[in-house]
């Protein structure tokens, strides 16, 4: 099972940025772990990170027929890029969406996710956990 991960802006700062919001751990602790899962049972991820929109469409686009899963975290993205939505649309595999934090916890402008409808299921406020919890996610979803 092959799986791709996307990242999106600022999250290659994890550790630095907020950790009252996104824990200490950084990026790289985050894909080790999800490696080292994949590992376990059975599951092969490829990692991008972006702070550029357009490079995440393109990244999304170049998963077409390649991947069994996507795994995506948009960042701020989340809750205003229609071109990272309507790129999410192309794709026939279970996409997963992952928040470190809580994002109906905070400020109301980080309430609306423009990918929450498109994708399979939303995994948010469970830190670097829920990245762990969406390979399950994926790996039950492919499974049935
Ligand atoms: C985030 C939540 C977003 O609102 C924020 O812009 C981020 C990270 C999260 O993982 O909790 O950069 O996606």
């Amino acid at each position: 099972m092959k799986i791709l991960v996307i990242h999106g802006p600022n999250l290659n700062m994890l550790g630095k940025r907020e950790p009252a919001h996104y824990g200490m751990e950084t990026m790289e602790d985050i894909n080790r772990q999800m490696a080292e899962k994949g590992l376990q049972i059975g599951m092969t991820l490829d990692f991008f990170q972006s702070n550029h929109e357009g490079m995440i469409v393109d990244t999304i686009q170049s998963a077409y027929g390649r991947y069994d899963g996507l795994i995506i975290n948009p960042a701020a993205y989340t809750h205003t890029s229609l071109a990272i939505r309507d790129a999410l649309l192309l794709l026939d595999i279970p996409v997963i969406e992952v928040h470190l934090s809580n994002i109906y916890k905070r400020e109301p402008f980080r309430h609306h996710s423009v990918i929450a409808d498109v994708v399979a299921g939303q995994v948010t406020g469970f830190g670097s956990n829920g990245y762990l919890l969406a390979m399950d996610a994926v790996f039950q979803m492919k499974r049935q």
